[in-house]
């Protein structure tokens, strides 16, 4: 380890779970347990080159715009200190992509954002949470280590391509078709790809997160056989900012839900498509009415938030 610090937030999580029996891997809560307490027994890491901080205890299921906005700022905040040389942030896997992606959009960082996880409380017999702290910290050194990356069973996922793929195994992560920027073996980090791009960040975005009273609304709605657009409609009479529409394939949508959504379109409501297909990406086709990204639905969904606070 250089001698810079390493910055860990704490978002709660799994990985600072407990249940009431060791043998348990599933009864448990999610962030009870502080950072200190899940720091303190890994010997190998160097204590006096952490800064620890809790931004929140949750379940990442719960995760919200005032935590994002919490977390983005100490980001920024601690990564503009010359001492710094990285994050390390332990969070839940349930949205944990959702997370790095947002990070990655409004950060861009040049020093490395590492979040980590597991897929076991901290009781259990064998967690998985220290190692992947372990890995993540080495992560967080790595010379050249840039964005914001997912650390989670050895493997080093980029923040866009990054989804959870597995209810219940310890490595839940895939970066699709993209593969992984690599792997953490013994404290080495071996590249496959390169990291997550710096300096494309939307400029000043923390800053109009912070001053937001509230977010643009945008859902997610699903297209499957026996659609209709009644939920678009629905939606849209309660005030709705925006709409990714959840697409089959290469991003075709039932017609009903797609006159539904042209309609919205035309009133002024910012519509896009993302597949529903866990792999792949969807490639546009000459004379498509409806906008698509190559983005899972729940990523889409941030990045139209986002584009609709620059709107603004
Ligand atoms: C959570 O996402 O906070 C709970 C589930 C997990 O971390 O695996």
């Amino acid at each position: 380890m250089n001698g810079k610090k390493i910055v860990v937030l704490g978002t709660g999580g799994t990985i600072a779970g407990t249940a009431p029996a060791a043998q348990d891997n599933i009864g448990y809560t999610a962030g009870q347990l502080g950072l200190a307490q899940l720091l303190e027994p890994i010997a190998s890491l160097d204590k006096h080159r952490l800064v620890i901080e809790e931004v929140a205890r949750i379940d990442s299921k719960d995760m919200g715009f005032d935590t994002w906005t919490c977390l983005a700022l100490r980001c920024a905040h601690w990564l503009a200190q010359d001492d710094v040389a990285g994050i390390v942030i332990a969070h839940g896997t349930d949205t944990l992509e959702e997370t790095a992606f947002f990070l990655q959009a409004v950060l861009a960082p040049a020093k490395p954002i590492v979040i980590t996880c597991a897929m076991r409380p901290a009781t259990a017999l064998a967690p998985d949470g220290p190692q992947n702290l372990v890995d993540a910290v080495a992560v967080a050194v790595a010379p050249g280590a840039c964005g914001v990356v997912a650390v989670c069973a050895g493997t080093v996922h980029g923040a866009f391509d990054v989804t959870k793929q597995h209810t219940y195994r310890l490595d839940a992560f895939s970066s699709g078709d993209a593969g992984p920027v690599g792997y953490v073996e013994e404290g080495c980090i071996r590249l496959s790809r390169s990291w997550p791009q710096a300096g494309t960040g939307s400029i000043g975005m923390v800053e109009i997160l912070a001053g937001a009273r509230q977010w643009p609304r945008v859902e997610i709605v699903m297209s499957h056989a026996g659609a209709t657009g009644r939920l678009v409609e629905a939606l849209r009479a309660q005030g709705i900012d925006g709409f990714v529409v959840a697409a089959t394939g290469n991003g075709t949508v039932h017609r009903e839900i797609e006159a539904a959504l042209l309609e919205a379109q035309a009133a002024g409501v910012r519509v896009v498509r993302a597949s529903r297909c866990p792999q792949g990406r969807i490639l546009e086709r000459p004379g498509d009415a409806l906008r698509a990204v190559a983005l899972s639905p729940v990523k889409a969904r941030i990045a139209l938030m986002l584009e609709l606070f620059e709107a603004c």
